[in-house]
């Protein structure tokens, strides 16, 4: 069973940060099937880099969209976005300094912050957004 599960409740309304929130569900469950797997620190590195890349990515459109549209909440949640750009470049840090390995603990976390950031601070761009005509 996979890790993530998408569904309606984590919608934010918009058509483009849905997909690209699928998109890291995806690459979560793909980390998470390496794992179980036993992948090697190559094939691990590469969906981890991949997940990375794509969080930076997926925080830069958000951000584009709140200086486009004036987002009042903008400033605390890029600082959200910060914090969590961190704690990815630590993990990839520990990732390759304890020789490639990913731990359920890890996954767990990865799935939590996700689960979290979406459902408590996404979900309130959602409706401000919306009103602006983004869809
Ligand atoms: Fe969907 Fe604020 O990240």
């Amino acid at each position: 069973m996979a890790l993530m599960n998408w569904d309606s409740k984590f919608s934010v309304r918009i058509k483009e940060i849905d997909d690209q929130h699928k998109k890291l569900f995806d690459l979560i469950n793909s980390l998470h099937d390496a794992m179980k797997a036993g992948k090697g620190k190559d094939a691990l590195g590469k969906v981890l880099t991949e997940l990375v890349d794509y969080t930076v990515y997926h925080f830069g459109t958000e951000e584009k969209l709140f200086q486009k549209y004036g987002y009042p909440e903008t400033a605390a949640h890029k600082k959200e976005h910060d914090n969590l750009k961190k704690q990815a470049g630590e993990l990839k840090s520990k990732f390759e300094k304890e020789g490639g390995v990913i731990t359920i603990e890890v996954m767990n976390f990865l799935r939590d912050w996700l689960n979290n950031h979406i459902l408590k601070i996404d979900m309130k761009y959602g409706p401000f957004l919306n009103s602006k005509g983004v869809a």
